[in-house]
C-alpha cells in the first residue's frame, strides 16, 4: 500500500515536471526581445576586427525565423535558407523568482550574489569563445559575421519570426549577435546514411570530425562540447563547428601529449553514440583514434570534461 502511494506520488511529480519543462520550452520559444538584451557586456576586450561589409548588409536585410535554441543561444533561419542569426540567450542570466521574493532573508540573498556571480562568468565565457572562434576558426565555424560591442546604429534593424508566427523587429546595433553559415546536425546526416547503407560515407565524416579537432588543437584551440554529434554540423561537403560557445584558447594544446589526450575522451565519447547508431561507425572512430594516438593509446584514461582550459592571460 505503502508503496503503491509513493510510486504514484513520484509518477505525479514526473508528470508535474515533465509539463513545467514543456510550458517553460514553450515560453522560451515565444521568445521577446527580452531574452536576448537582458545584460550586455561591454569595453575595449570585446572589440572585434569586422566591419558589416555589402555581404553582411544583404544578409541581415532577410527576414529570419525561428530555427531552434540550447542552453546559450537563439538560432534564426535567414529566408534564403543559407545562414543563421544567432543570439545569446540573456534571459538565463535573470535570476530565479524565489532570489527576488526572498531578498532579505541573509541566505538568500549571498545565494543571489552568487547566482549572478557565476552567470556573468558564464556569459563572459560565451563572449570569450564567440570571439575566439570568429577571429581563430571563422572557416571551421561557417562564421560570417560578429557583433559583440554596441554600434552606432550601422547595422540597423532585422525582422524576427517567432516559432508562433508572430514577427518582432530587433535593432541589432545594441546586441550581440553572429551570423554562421547554415549546416545540419551530424548525427542527423549519420542517421540518415545509416539508413541508406551508405556506411563508408559516413565513416568518412568521422574522418572529417578527427581533422576538425585536430587542425583546432593545430591553432592552439580545444572545444570543451561534450556533445560534438549535435554541435558538429555538415555545410555543403564539410563539417563545421555549429555551436561556438565552448572554446577556449591554450597554446599547450599544439602539444601532442596534450591534445591526443582530448582526442582520446572524445573519441569514447562518440563512440557510445556512434555505437547505438551502427557498431560499423563505433569501430572505425575507434580505429581513427587509435591511429593518430600510436602505443600510448592503451594508457590513456577517460576525463568525463574535457582537461584544457584557457591559459592564463
Ligand atoms: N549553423 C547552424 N545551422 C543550423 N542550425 C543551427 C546552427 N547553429 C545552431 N543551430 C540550431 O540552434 C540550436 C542552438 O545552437 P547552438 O549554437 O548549439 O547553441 P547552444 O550553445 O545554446 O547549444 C542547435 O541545437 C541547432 O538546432
Ligand atoms: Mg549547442
Amino acid at each position: 500500500m505503502k508503496w503503491r502511494v509513493l510510486c504514484q506520488a513520484a509518477l505525479l511529480l514526473l508528470v508535474a515536471g515533465f509539463g513545467a519543462n514543456q510550458l517553460d520550452e514553450r515560453l522560451q520559444a515565444l521568445f521577446s526581445v527580452d531574452h536576448i538584451t537582458y545584460r550586455q557586456l561591454a569595453g575595449p576586450q570585446w572589440d572585434v576586427k569586422a566591419a558589416p561589409c555589402a555581404q553582411t548588409a544583404a544578409i541581415l536585410k532577410q527576414k529570419f525565423t525561428y530555427l531552434g535554441q540550447g542552453v546559450q543561444s537563439y538560432a534564426f533561419l535567414s529566408e534564403d535558407g543559407r545562414y543563421v542569426l544567432k543570439f545569446i540567450k540573456h534571459q538565463r542570466q535573470s535570476s530565479p523568482l524565489w532570489h527576488r521574493m526572498c531578498a532579505l532573508v541573509p541566505r538568500v540573498a549571498a545565494r543571489a550574489r552568487e547566482f549572478k556571480e557565476r552567470r556573468e562568468g558564464q556569459l563572459r565565457e560565451t563572449y570569450r569563445s564567440w570571439k575566439l572562434a570568429y577571429e581563430e576558426l571563422p572557416d571551421a565555424a561557417g562564421l560570417v559575421y560578429l557583433h559583440l560591442n554596441s554600434t552606432d546604429g550601422a547595422l540597423g534593424a532585422t525582422k524576427l519570426v517567432r516559432r508562433d508566427g508572430v514577427g518582432i523587429s530587433v535593432q541589432l546595433d545594441r546586441i550581440p549577435f553572429l551570423i554562421q553559415q547554415r549546416a545540419e546536425e551530424l548525427r542527423k546526416v549519420l542517421r540518415r546514411l545509416v539508413a541508406r547503407e551508405q556506411i563508408p560515407e559516413a565513416c568518412q565524416l568521422l574522418d572529417q570530425l578527427v581533422d576538425l579537432l585536430l587542425s583546432d588543437y593545430r591553432r592552439g584551440v580545444a572545444d570543451r562540447d561534450q556533445f560534438l554529434m549535435r554541435n558538429t554540423g555538415l555545410c555543403g561537403d564539410r563539417l563545421i563547428h555549429m555551436d561556438v560557445g565552448a572554446f577556449v584558447r591554450n597554446t599547450g594544446a599544439r602539444d601532442p601529449a596534450v591534445y591526443l589526450q582530448d582526442l582520446f575522451c572524445k573519441g569514447v565519447r562518440t563512440g557510445r553514440w556512434l555505437a547505438t547508431c551502427h557498431p560499423a561507425l563505433e569501430r572505425h572512430m575507434e580505429e581513427r583514434v587509435q591511429r593518430e594516438i600510436g602505443p600510448s593509446y592503451a594508457q590513456l584514461h577517460y576525463f568525463e570534461r574535457c582537461q584544457i582550459c584557457h591559459e592564463p592571460e
